[in-house]
């Protein structure tokens, strides 16, 4: 008799610490006497006819995958299947194709890694199938609710971190206000958390509304203590002073933020007589190799969610809590986006360092 298959994908923006995910997954399946694919790029491979996958077995998942950034299997943060753009410029409900692409596959259980915008997705395909799907949180921006911590922000936060460690001695140099500009969608985790560990003295999230003269007031005060820099990071999502949204366009209509940190640049040295610099960090936050955390994080959520299939529980996220990997209803998750708490422990810790929030 052949052996049960489970069927692994990654869904939406990559980050580092998805190859972790997957390996660990792989290897705990064969341990359980499972067998593993990976579809590829996601949904998208189930348009293909035949669906295309792999099939993923521990001899191809040696310790060197954990360390790469990336997915080893692609994926998709575009073509949602409910409105599927076709190349006329209409959309079209390709669902039920993707529904009968996971059923050629004739797998027992589905581990989803992916994003509140891809488990929305693919809870809903679950449902209208009958699927059985099982999701590993992944995000640089941290906003999926119901865990700690989501596999990719770790090495987000640290490549920030990093680069306001590497602004700082030319920010020194030259006498400068540097302001660096991070991603995180709608929540400011990545601002904040390198913004501490970074040493900005202003972070701009988009949780906090901000006026440009406490922002002015925080660089000339560093100015008077005879420090002649001074640090600003700033999440892609800040709105501009009349609460518009900054985005670019990218190819197919795509929009995403950007250029705010252009927008305060101009307005800051005007109001403080400094001279600014501009750094937006973009895709370099995601593409890096993974931190410990984060590996070990993919690492216990890629054994929990095979352990949830093998005891046959579905519709069900792993997530980590006070120091343990546990399992929430993916539906909850999804419900509960998670934002920058402005009473939590790390905005307390920002303001009590004297870091300027912009208020
Ligand atoms: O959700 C992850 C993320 O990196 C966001 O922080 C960012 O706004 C967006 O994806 C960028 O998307 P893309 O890779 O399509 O440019």
């Amino acid at each position: 008799m052949s052996k049960k298959r489970i069927a692994i994908l990654t869904s939406g923006g990559d980050c580092a610490g998805l190859n972790a995910a997957i390996r660990a997954a792989v290897h705990r399946a064969h341990r359980l006497g499972w067998e593993t694919i990976g579809l590829i790029n996601g949904t998208a491979g189930l348009l293909k006819d035949p669906a295309q996958y792999r099939t993923l077995t521990p001899n191809d998942m040696d310790s060197y995958v954990m360390r790469m950034g990336g997915t080893i299997l692609g994926t998709t943060n575009k073509g949602n299947p409910f409105a599927f753009p076709m190349a006329d410029g209409s959309t079209k409900d390709l669902s039920g194709k993707i529904i009968d692409g996971f059923r050629s596959l004739n797998v027992e259980g589905i581990i989803g890694i992916g994003g509140d915008g891809s488990f929305a997705i693919l809870n809903r395909l679950a449902m209208q199938g009958g699927l059985k799907m099982v999701g590993i949180p992944k995000t640089i921006d941290n906003d999926i609710g119901m865990t700690e911590t989501s596999v990719g922000f770790d090495t987000a936060v640290a490549v920030a971190t990093e680069a306001l460690d590497r602004l700082q001695p030319t920010a020194a140099s030259h006498d400068r206000v540097m302001i660096l500009e991070v991603m995180g969608r709608d929540a400011g985790h990545i601002a904040l958390a390198a913004g501490i560990a970074g040493g900005a003295d202003v972070i701009l999230i988009p949780e906090v509304a901000y006026n440009l003269e406490s922002v002015a007031a925080k660089i000339k005060e560093v100015k008077n203590t005879g420090r002649n820099f001074a640090l600003i990071v700033v999440s892609e999502a800040v709105k501009t002073l009349d609460g518009g949204k900054l985005e670019l366009e990218y190819m197919g209509g795509e929009k995403r933020y950007g250029g705010i940190g252009q927008y305060l640049s101009n307005k800051i040295s005007d109001m403080t007589g400094s001279e600014t610099r501009v750094t937006v960090l973009g895709h370099v936050q995601r593409g890096s190799q993974p931190t410990y955390n984060d590996r070990l994080l993919a690492s216990a959520f890629g054994v929990k969610a095979v352990d949830l299939i093998n005891e046959g529980k579905f519709g069900r996220m792993v997530a980590w809590s006070n120091r343990q990997v546990i399992d929430v209803a993916i539906e909850d998750a999804i419900k509960a986006y998670q934002q920058v708490d402005l009473n939590g422990t790390l905005v307390h810790t920002a303001r009590a360092l004297g870091i300027s929030m912009g208020d």
